[in-house]
């Protein structure tokens, strides 16, 4: 049982400038709901009750979000607008946030190290928010598909999607062999390569259940690509010890981080989620 999960949000979000210049980006709003919360709806739908936010400088709104607004609900009570704030009331009641700063932006990797107290020596899930995926019809989530996933092998897991060639270069990139459709035994991974350089068009998405030896892969990392420590060379290290899944998840999602990403994200949300409900 997964029972932890890890939100690295210390980033700056500079390609949403100047919304993001007081506020985090996890905050941005997509249809009436901030990015974050959607990720930790995810995680507590896996099971995963514990949030874990690896927050940096400018961040405190995300705190205060999953924190009671006193003068906010004392002014709303018993009107028509209390029922829009009981689903995230429910979320707070249901899990619990802790959270600790990254105070240099060292990569991905060093994120994760930051979170080792809060993860400590047992598997968790990592959700990075800016990737918003949305389950199908009557479906689980990718995260509670890849806690089965996990449940079954033991071992690390990515979600991974096929992306074309001229988009691979954003990515970490796996190869592997498929051991059940659409699950690979990962035996290569590389952050961002040049397209001639990718070892697939399989892409890593901002999801992960990492097992807590990663922790010591991490500090055996030196710096990578853009002279940061990348997540995705300290899990090719697990891969080489034939412990890392990819899993072709089912479901939506959108790349959030991009202004055209979330435009889309946004469009479909409101006519296919928010419309509907
Ligand atoms: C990070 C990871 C990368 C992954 C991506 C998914 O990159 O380093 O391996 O493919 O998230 O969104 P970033 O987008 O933070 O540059």
């Amino acid at each position: 049982m997964v029972r932890k999960c890890l939100f690295p949000v210390a980033g700056y979000g500079t390609r949403f400038l100047p919304a993001t210049k007081a506020m985090p980006k996890e905050m941005l709003p997509v249809v009436n709901k901030p990015l974050v919360q959607y990720g930790v709806e995810e995680a507590s739908e896996a099971g995963m009750k514990f949030m874990g936010f690896i927050t940096g400088r400018g961040k405190r709104a995300i705190a205060d979000h999953f924190d009671i607004s006193y003068e906010l609900e004392n002014e709303i009570r018993g009107s028509s607008k209390e029922g829009l704030i009981l689903p995230i009331r429910k979320l707070m009641e249901e899990n619990d946030f802790a959270y600790t700063r990254q105070n240099e932006m060292k990569g991905l990797g060093h994120a994760v190290q930051c979170g080792q107290y809060l993860m400590g020596d047992e598997p968790f899930g990592m959700i990075l928010a800016d990737d918003l995926c949305v389950a199908d019809e009557g479906d689980i989530g990718v995260m509670a598909q890849m806690a089965q996933i996990h449940e079954k092998y033991g071992c690390s897991v990515v979600a991974v999607q096929e992306v074309p060639e001229d988009n691979i270069h954003k990515y970490g990139v796996i190869a592997g062999e498929e051991i059940e459709p659409g699950v690979f035994r990962v035996n290569n991974m590389v952050e961002k390569p040049a397209k001639e350089d990718a070892p697939s068009n399989l892409a890593i998405i901002g999801r992960y259940i990492l097992t807590p030896d990663i922790f010591a892969k991490i500090e055996e990392t030196g710096a990578g690509i853009n002279g940061e420590i990348q997540i995705t060379d300290a899990l090719l290290k697990q891969a080489q010890e034939g412990n890392v899944i990819a899993y072709k998840f089912r479901g939506r999602r959108f790349d959030c981080g991009s202004i055209e990403g979330f435009v889309e994200a946004t469009n479909y949300v409101y006519e296919n989620i928010f419309k509907k409900a």
